[in-house]
C-alpha cells in the first residue's frame, strides 16, 4: 500500500507530520513506538523530533547545516556519514530524492519560501536533499565551509569564473591546463570582455608579471592535465591575496584525499566529479567549494538562474561514492608507483613523468602539497605519434579512454583528443608532444597493468 505523507505546516508549532493517508501497518506501529499522537480522524503523527537522532540531521531542516559533531569527527566518519540526513523512515543508505520539485502546503508556504523566509525546497535547479548531502559530505572532506554541485566538472569550472567575474576584469591562469578550461579562460572569457593572460604556472615570478590593478582571479591546476606540472600552491595564493584576487584550483588530478587547497590559501576549489569521486565510470558530477560569503554572494545565485544543476540520481552515485574514496584513491597511487617504477628507464621510452618520484623536476614542492603521488603516470614514446598509437592499439588490458581517475586503468593520447582543439605550437609549449600518453592507473593488479605496457610496447 503506498505510502503518503502530508505535513501540517513546515514550521507551525507543533511540528506534527500526517502519517494516516493512508500509512502501512509498520509505519503507524513505529509511530506508536515513537510515541506519537494518533489524530481523531485515524491518522497518526510524528513529532518532528522523534525524526532527527543525535548525530544525523533530519531532512525536513532544511537550515540545519553540517553538525559540530560531524565537523568533529576523523575524516574516515565524515566520508561515510557525513553530511547525511535521515528520513522519518531512519533508512541506513541515504535516501534518493528524485525529485525535481517541492509542493507547498498553501500559496502562503510558496511565497514565504520564495522570499527566503522559509528554509524548505523549492525546485531541484536550486537546491534538492540529496544533492545537499553531496555538497555537505565533500564540504567535510575538503574542509571547505559551503559548496554547490553541478552536472559536470567543466559546469563548475565555468560557473566558478563567471560568478565572480564581469566585462573589464582581467585572469592569470597557468598555461597548463585541460583543454575545455584553456577554452573557457582563452576563448570564452574575453567574449565577455574578461581578458587573460596564460603563465607557465611553475614560475612563481611569471604569475607576479602577469598581475594587473583589474586582475580578479587566478585559476591552476596542480599536478596539471596531462603534463603533471606541479604549482606552489601558498605562494600564488598569497600573490593572489596581495593584489586582492581570488585563487581558483580546479584540484581534480590530485583529488581532495591527497591535497587540499584551502589549506594553503585557495579560496576556492573546483571539481569534475566523474573523475575519482565517483571512480566507476557511472556518472557526470562537479562541485564548487569556497567560503559562506562567495557561496551566497556570487555562486549561488549565478547557479539558480543558469541551471547547471547535478541531478540527484548522480549526486546519490557520487554521495556513495565517497564511502570508498580514500580506498580507492590510495590503492590506485601505490599502483600509479608501481607502473611508474616500471616504466622509468624503458629503452623505448624518452620521458617517465610522476609526482610521487624523485626524479619529478617537482617531486619536493608535489610532497610538500601532496600525500601521495597521485593516479597519473604520463610518459612519452620514442616515434612520435605513430609509435604512440601502436602502443595504445597493442594494450589488451588497459583501455584507450579519454576519462580518468577510473577503477579501470585507462589510458589517453592528449595531442589527438583532451588537447586536439589547442594549437599544435601551443600544445608543444605545454610539454604535450605527439609521442606523449597518459595513463591513469586503475584498481587492477599493477603487475597486470605494468606487463600490459610492456607487451604493447614491444610490440610497437
Ligand atoms: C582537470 C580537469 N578539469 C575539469 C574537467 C572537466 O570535467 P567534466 O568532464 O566532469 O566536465 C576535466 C575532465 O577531464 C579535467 O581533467
Amino acid at each position: 500500500m503506498p505510502l503518503r505523507l502530508t505535513s501540517l505546516g513546515f514550521r507551525t508549532k507543533p511540528q506534527l507530520w500526517d502519517l494516516g493517508r493512508p500509512a502501512c501497518d509498520h509505519v503507524k506501529h513505529f509511530a506508536k513506538r515513537s510515541g506519537c499522537t494518533p489524530c481523531p480522524a485515524g491518522r497518526v503523527f510524528l513529532w518532528k523530533d522523534h525524526m532527527t537522532d543525535k548525530t544525523h540531521r533530519s531532512v525536513f531542516d532544511r537550515k540545519t547545516e553540517i553538525t559540530e559533531e560531524q565537523k568533529k569527527w576523523k575524516p574516515a566518519t565524515q566520508r561515510v556519514r557525513g553530511g547525511l540526513y535521515r528520513s522519518q523512515f531512519g533508512e541506513t543508505s541515504e535516501a534518493l530524492y528524485l525529485t525535481s520539485g517541492y509542493v507547498y502546503q498553501s500559496a502562503e508556504e510558496a511565497e514565504a519560501r520564495f522570499k527566503g523566509e522559509d528554509d524548505g525546497f523549492i525546485y531541484s535547479r536550486f537546491s534538492n536533499p540529496t544533492v545537499k548531502m553531496f555538497e555537505d559530505r565533500m564540504c567535510l572532506l575538503e574542509g571547505a565551509p559551503a559548496a554547490r554541485a553541478t552536472a559536470t566538472g567543466m559546469a563548475a569550472v565555468t560557473a566558478s569564473l563567471l560568478c565572480q567575474l564581469q566585462h573589464g576584469d582581467h585572469v592569470v591562469a597557468a598555461r597548463a591546463l585541460f583543454g575545455s578550461c584553456r577554452f573557457v579562460v582563452e576563448t570564452l572569457l574575453p567574449r565577455f570582455g574578461i581578458e587573460s593572460t596564460l603563465v607557465d604556472g611553475r614560475d612563481v615570478s611569471a604569475w607576479e608579471q602577469a598581475m594587473r590593478p583589474n586582475t580578479k582571479v587566478l585559476f591552476l591546476e596542480t599536478p596539471s592535465n596531462p603534463t603533471l606540472e606541479i604549482i606552489d600552491l601558498r605562494a600564488v595564493a598569497d600573490l593572489a591575496h596581495r593584489h586582492e584576487a581570488r585563487l581558483v584550483v580546479d584540484n581534480v588530478f590530485a583529488t581532495p584525499i591527497l591535497q587540499r587547497p584551502m589549506e594553503f590559501g585557495a579560496d576556492v576549489v573546483v571539481y569534475s566529479a566523474t573523475k575519482h569521486v565517483d571512480g566507476q565510470g557511472r556518472c557526470l558530477g562537479g562541485i564548487v567549494l569556497a567560503d559562506e560569503a562567495f557561496v551566497n554572494d556570487h555562486l549561488a545565485n549565478f547557479l539558480r538562474q543558469t541551471g547547471p544543476a547535478l541531478s540527484p540520481f548522480n549526486a546519490w552515485v557520487l554521495t556513495k561514492s565517497i564511502e570508498s574514496l580514500d580506498l580507492r584513491v590510495r590503492q590506485m597511487c601505490r599502483n600509479a608507483e608501481i607502473v611508474a617504477e616500471a616504466l622509468a628507464g624503458h629503452k623505448k621510452l624518452s620521458r617517465v613523468d610522476y609526482p610521487g618520484r624523485p626524479d619529478h623536476p617537482q617531486h619536493n614542492l608535489a610532497m610538500a602539497q601532496m600525500d601521495m603521488g597521485g593516479s597519473v603516470v604520463t610518459f612519452e614514446i620514442e616515434g612520435g605519434k605513430a609509435a604512440a598509437f601502436r602502443v595504445c592499439n597493442a594494450l589488451t588490458l588497459v583501455d584507450i579512454s579519454n576519462n580518468l581517475g577510473d577503477a579501470k586503468s585507462l589510458i589517453t593520447h592528449p595531442a589527438t583528443t583532451t588537447h586536439q582543439r589547442i594549437p599544435e605550437d601551443e600544445r608543444l609549449k605545454m610539454g604535450i608532444t605527439p609521442g606523449l600518453v597518459r595513463i591513469s592507473v586503475g584498481l587492477e593488479d599493477p603487475e597486470d597493468i605494468s606487463e600490459d605496457l610492456f607487451r604493447a610496447l614491444d610490440a610497437a
